[in-house]
């Protein structure tokens, strides 16, 4: 039989306190954050497909797990999850233009944008800083947004260059203090 985790204890239990969504838009925004790509090409037809995220976080290194939250409004996210490989693009100070359109619900996101596959064959968006080949390992519900933790397969830092900064809902770039 193989050993299991203990099981922690149960949470403290408190009522639903009411909180304003834009305030904590605003106040969580302080968060400074970098912007990655979640691209891949959908199973059914191989179509590249992707949205930009900045709820990306390195979660494990044994075994390897990344996370990203995805909005319940998506319409990319079926297509990306519906891959058996996808690829989280780090995006460089560069491609500010291509984070706005991979953030735009509708756009020909891909139309003109130079990419590459990964060995599993997830669009490396040409000028991004890194590049992580992921599996879905597992969807979690979270209010308005799932919280995917993606198991990591395969990486690559394709060249040097700052990264895209996002800061109070504008972009920025990095600094060295
Ligand atoms: C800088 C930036 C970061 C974003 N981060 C996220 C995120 O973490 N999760 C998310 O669901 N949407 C995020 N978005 C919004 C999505 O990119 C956008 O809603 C999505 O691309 C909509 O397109 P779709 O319907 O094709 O998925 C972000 C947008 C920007 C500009």
């Amino acid at each position: 039989m193989s050993p299991t985790a203990p099981a922690s204890p149960a949470l403290p239990t408190a009522p639903a306190t009411p909180v304003a969504s834009r305030r904590l838009r605003a106040i969580a925004g302080r968060f400074t954050t970098g912007v990655v790509a979640v691209t891949a090409l959908r199973e059914e037809d191989d179509t590249p497909v992707g949205l930009a995220v900045n709820s990306f976080a390195s979660v494990s290194l044994e075994p390897p797990l990344v996370l990203f939250c995805v909005a319940r409004t998506s319409t990319s996210w079926p297509g990306v999850r519906s891959a058996a490989r996808f690829c989280v693009n780090i995006l460089g100070e560069g491609q500010r233009q291509l984070s706005t359109r991979f953030a735009t619900s509708g756009a020909d996101k891909f139309s003109g944008v130079p990419w590459t596959p990964s060995p599993g064959g997830g669009p490396v968006l040409d000028g991004s800083i890194g590049w992580i080949e992921c599996s879905v390992e597992e969807e979690v519900p979270a209010g308005d947004h799932t919280v995917v933790l993606a198991r990591v397969h395969d990486m690559d830092a394709p060249r040097e260059g700052s990264p895209l900064v996002f800061f109070r809902g504008l972009y920025g770039r990095y600094a060295q203090l």
